[in-house]
């Protein structure tokens, strides 16, 4: 798909479609308009088009101006319009005009502009909202936007937003495709082919084995996957641009959860592909640092592997040591993700890191507290926390602390194990932080629970159904704050 801008007003531009984001009542269109245009405008607003948010209205386009039709996209109330439903109405228009098999679409940027909302937010939610996800189907899909053009003077600024935004969603394109792929094609093989994929010459790829992660002395991570005959892969890639103490990111990368021995009910076990979504985003969040030469130094961590319970796999009351030492008791195979991080989060402290983030799908008590609208947070270092908030709020990726109190150090303590990997399903949101804390220690750090949010099961305005490739805007937002 082509995305650029021209300098062209309403009525020269020609295209199968003119999209005008407007705002709801009379006077919402902006005055310079061609006067058929006008004309047109007035007979259909508030008879037929209201302009409520998400509303969405193809008509044909008045003879003499070049746009063959004319789509009316409801921003809401004026003084209600946000980033955030400029993006919903990208999305909600998109679909639309992709459903009616537009190919050439421009977009008007006049009504954005003047409420001072950034009209690449519009083709965020645009690009954003017609993924779609047909590896696995035979039927083709002919609709297909093939050009999208933003109406508007050239700027610098706007030529550097746009480029921002294509890299940030090619690469939430690119974190979908990982999770929805299903898990016998998506195996921590894979994802390790789909990391070396983004090699550079800045960008070093660099995945361990078996052999070299009980070397490493991973027990906890490797008490996970042997329950598979898929072997695990260490995942580390690494882009130093810059030359500071690094930002690890960490993402929970288990490409099936079935539970393991402690297994899980069948129904709806299919969706537990979307295990590797913290990994996936990482991915996703990597490519587009390298791609956008972010100054940043970045190392990105995924213990990949399958929890399955095969004849080898771990079992409830197994005793296993992790590479910092701790020795953990697990409960339950089921809370494995814990059990990979812990590892993986004890060997990022190796770079002597200036923050660790770890993004993980890890419990279901996440999904039950906030459902798919917030991302579940808990750290132990305030400045992190609160930069994370701030890019939750911009991105909409949003992000709500819960508390790490010294009391949660309760539910993971051992009895047989200085730790013990669950503390049973009460406050388990909690107390499966408290539990990573334990190996972050003093390296500021903060976990980010995705398990409501990675997966969307019924479409959103700019979110189709399935994987949500949730984490790409929230963190590439915090990275490109980062002081
Ligand atoms: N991957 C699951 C968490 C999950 C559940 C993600 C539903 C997405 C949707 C995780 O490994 C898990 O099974 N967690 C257990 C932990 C429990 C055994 C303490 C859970 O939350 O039930
Ligand atoms: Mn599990
Ligand atoms: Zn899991």
């Amino acid at each position: 798909m082509n995305i650029h801008t021209k300098n062209l007003n309403e009525g020269e531009a020609a295209c199968d479609a003119l999209v005008l984001p407007l705002p709801e009542g009379k006077a919402g269109y902006d005055e310079s308009f061609p006067p058929s245009l006008k004309r047109l405008l007035k007979r259909v607003i508030s008879r037929d088009f209201r302009g409520k948010l998400n509303e969405v209205m193809l008509v044909p386009a008045p003879d003499d101006i070049a746009p063959e039709r004319i789509l009316l996209a409801g921003l809401g109330k004026k003084n209600e319009i946000t980033p955030e439903r400029v993006r919903q109405a990208g999305g909600k228009s998109a679909a639309a005009l992709k459903n009616a098999g537009m190919k050439r679409i421009c977009v008007s940027s006049r009504v954005l502009s003047a409420s001072g909302i950034s009209p690449t937010v519009f083709i965020e939610g645009s690009l954003l909202g017609i993924y779609t996800f047909r590896k696995y189907l035979h039927e083709k899909d002919n609709r297909e936007i093939d050009s999208i053009t933003l109406l508007s003077a050239p700027s610098e600024e706007l030529q550097k937003s746009l480029r921002w935004t294509k890299a940030v969603v090619s690469s939430v394109s690119f974190a979908r495709d990982l999770i929805n792929t299903p898990s016998n094609d998506m195996t921590p093989s894979h994802l390790a082919r789909a990391a070396i994929s983004l090699k550079s010459s800045t960008l070093v790829v660099k995945v361990l084995e078996k052999k070299d992660i009980m070397k490493l002395g991973m027990g906890s991570y490797l008490s996970v996957a042997r329950g598979s005959h898929e072997p695990p892969k260490f995942i580390i890639l690494e882009y130093k641009g810059a030359k500071a103490s690094p930002l690890v990111l960490i993402g929970k990368s288990v490409t099936f959860d079935s539970g393991g021995i402690s297994l899980k009910p069948s129904e709806g076990m299919e969706k537990m592909k979307y295990d590797m979504a913290g990994g996936a985003a990482v991915l996703g969040i990597v490519k587009a640092v390298s791609e956008l030469k972010m100054p940043v130094h970045l190392i990105a961590i995924l213990p990949a592997t399958e929890n399955l319970p095969g004849g080898a796999a771990a079992k409830p009351g197994d005793i296993v040591r992790a590479m910092n030492g701790k020795t953990i008791e697990i409960i339950s195979t089921d809370a494995e993700g814990r059990m990979t991080l812990a590892d993986a989060i004890a060997f990022a402290g190796r770079y002597k890191p200036k923050a660790i983030i770890d993004i993980a799908t890890l419990t279901g008590a996440c999904s039950i507290a906030f459902g798919n609208g917030a991302i579940a947070m808990m750290g132990n270092n305030r400045e992190l926390i609160d930069a994370l908030k701030k890019a939750g709020e911009e991105t909409h990726e949003r992000v709500w602390e819960m508390p790490l109190f010294d009391e949660y150090k309760e539910f993971v303590k051992g009895d047989v194990a200085d730790l013990k990997n669950t503390g049973g399903k009460n406050g388990s949101l909690i107390s499966s932080a408290y539990f990573l804390y334990e190996f972050a220690e003093n390296t500021p750090w903060v976990h980010l629970d995705i398990a409501g949010t990675a997966w969307v099961d019924k479409e959103k305005p700019y979110t189709p159904k399935g994987a949500s490739g949730v984490g790409v805007r929230l963190i590439l937002n915090f990275i490109k704050e980062l002081k």
